[in-house]
């Protein structure tokens, strides 16, 4: 098989004549070139040979008895198992139509009688090269196939374990912030704990000395009037007494010494109150452990909260910070009902947001305000309960308190504000902030009270949060929410 025979293998031929000159020659000639031949002698024959096994080529005469070429060719197309295979007609037949015909059945070639034995040779050489690409490139098709199916298959493997990972990873995140949760939860009430024993400890330290220098206040003041009262009978008894005596008078300006005592005992008066109201405040402040739900008025709680922070908010500097103006508070109080609350951890929530609000207006220009308002809800919460489906009975939930703490101070930007309420999220300085003031308000109102809290705020716009607490506390707890 001269210069294909490195690419296409020694060739299955199949030669199909019912002239026995015309076999004997065909298959002569291709033998001689390498090629293995079988010869039969009519189409019905060659259907059978062929089912045995498939030749790599045939080569079909027309004319014949019992079943023409076109015939045979069609039954072998017909069968996907034999369809692949080339035919060459071969006929003496020279008509344009039967040309025609030959290939419309299916034919590769046609050959026309008499033959030119290099042209045959040529034809046959042709088509079987052809085939043997034709194969090359359908095997090389089925390995890609297979290829990219086994590509799909590691790739949807892949996907699943990726998946399988995301999942892992996601749960991973979730016990992480479970984590983060509960350590803040500890750390706060470790904190709040010791703090508040703290507090409490120096109220009720400062509370004894106070008490007698406010009840000795009275004593001294009662000692001072009636020394004065016995001057002034001295003074009318004696109009004229001892140079000396007149000389101490006019030294001490005695009239100007009884006003200014009047002075110093009622300020030292005011003084001594404050301290005590103070104390009051922070006794009220450190009820850490007396964490029971109780009817309170919530004003008390955030006046108690307010007196602490009463030194931030004058004008002079305090601390190591330079003088800032004044902080004006402006209380917006509505009618509010008792609410049945933890107290203490209330005046915490207070306490961070004065003190967040307080924050955020340092270095701020005047007028610096924070606006405290309270009302009870009229809608909003009832609303939120009805969405949640939470009760059957709900208008107990429509009883709630709102209080907002408003500040015109630096105001958050979007980003900060997503992150606000994650624990040991800070955008104060290093050992300034610990992140957990907002953390511990949520716990509290949300976890605790079942209530909300938000926010509004935009750079250089201030902020106001607004928290709602249920009033009808008892109800929802007992409920075991
Ligand atoms: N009223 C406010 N105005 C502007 N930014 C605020 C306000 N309240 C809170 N923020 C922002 O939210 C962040 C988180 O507040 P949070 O109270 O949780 O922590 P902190 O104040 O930084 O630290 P900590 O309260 O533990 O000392 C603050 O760092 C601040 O950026
Ligand atoms: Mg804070």
């Amino acid at each position: 098989m001269n210069s294909n025979s490195a690419l296409v293998p020694l060739a299955d031929l199949l030669v199909v004549d019912d002239t026995p000159d015309n076999l004997r020659l065909l298959s002569t000639m291709l033998s001689e070139q390498g090629y293995k031949v079988r010869k039969v002698m009519s189409g019905p024959l060659a259907l059978r040979v062929v089912s045995v096994a498939s030749p790599d080529l045939i080569l079909l005469d027309i004319n014949m008895p019992q079943m023409n070429g076109y015939e045979v060719c069609e039954k072998l197309k017909a069968d996907p198992r034999t369809s692949q295979i080339p035919v060459i007609f071969i006929s003496a037949l020279d008509d344009v139509w039967d040309k025609v015909r030959a290939f419309e059945v299916g034919g590769v070639d046609y050959i026309t009688k008499p033959f030119q034995c290099e042209e045959v040779l040529a034809r046959v050489k042709n088509q079987l090269t052809l085939r043997w690409f034709s194969k090359q490139l359908s095997d090389q098709n089925i390995r890609l196939q297979q290829e990219i199916c086994e590509r799909q298959q590691v790739e949807n493997a892949l996907r699943q374990s990726e998946a399988r990972e995301r999942e892992k990873s996601q749960a991973l995140e979730l016990t992480l912030s479970e984590l983060r949760r509960t350590q803040s939860q500890l750390i706060q009430s470790e904190k709040m704990s010791s703090l508040g024993q703290m507090v409490a400890g120096v109220a009720h330290e400062i509370n004894n000395p106070v008490g007698f220098i406010y009840s000795n206040l009275f004593i001294a003041r009662q000692y001072f009037q009636d020394l004065s009262k016995l001057v002034e009978l001295y003074q009318k008894a004696y109009p004229n007494s001892t140079p000396e005596i007149q000389e101490i008078i006019a030294e001490l300006d005695l009239q100007f010494l009884k006003e200014d005592w009047q002075k110093m005992i009622n300020s030292m008066q005011v003084g001594a109150e404050r301290i005590q109201e103070i104390v009051l405040s922070l006794q009220n402040f450190s009820r850490l452990n007396k964490s029971d739900l109780k009817p309170v008025d919530i004003h008390e709680g955030i006046n108690h909260t307010l007196e602490i922070l009463q030194y931030r908010f004058r004008a002079e500097s305090y601390s190591h910070r330079v003088s800032c103006p004044e902080i004006e508070v402006i209380k917006e109080y509505g009618q509010l009902p008792k609410v049945t609350c933890y107290v203490s951890q209330l005046n915490q929530v207070f306490m961070h947001l004065l003190s967040n609000a307080i924050d955020a207006l340092e270095n701020q220009p005047p007028p610096r305000r924070i606006t405290i308002s309270t009302e009870v809800g009229t809608g909003e919460w009832k609303e939120d309960r009805e969405k949640e489906n939470l009760s059957k009975d709900k208008d107990k939930y429509t009883q709630y308190v709102v209080i907002r703490i408003a500040d015109n101070g630096s105001g958050m930007s979007e980003n900060v504000q997503k992150q606000i309420f994650d624990p040991f999220f800070t955008t104060k300085a290093v050992g300034s902030g610990t992140g957990l003031g907002l953390a511990i308000c949520y716990q509290v109102v949300v976890e605790k009270h079942q209530g909300q809290i938000r926010c509004i705020s935009a750079p250089g716009e201030g902020t106001e949060f607004i928290v709602e607490i249920p009033i009808a506390q008892e109800y929802l707890l007992s409920e075991g929410h």
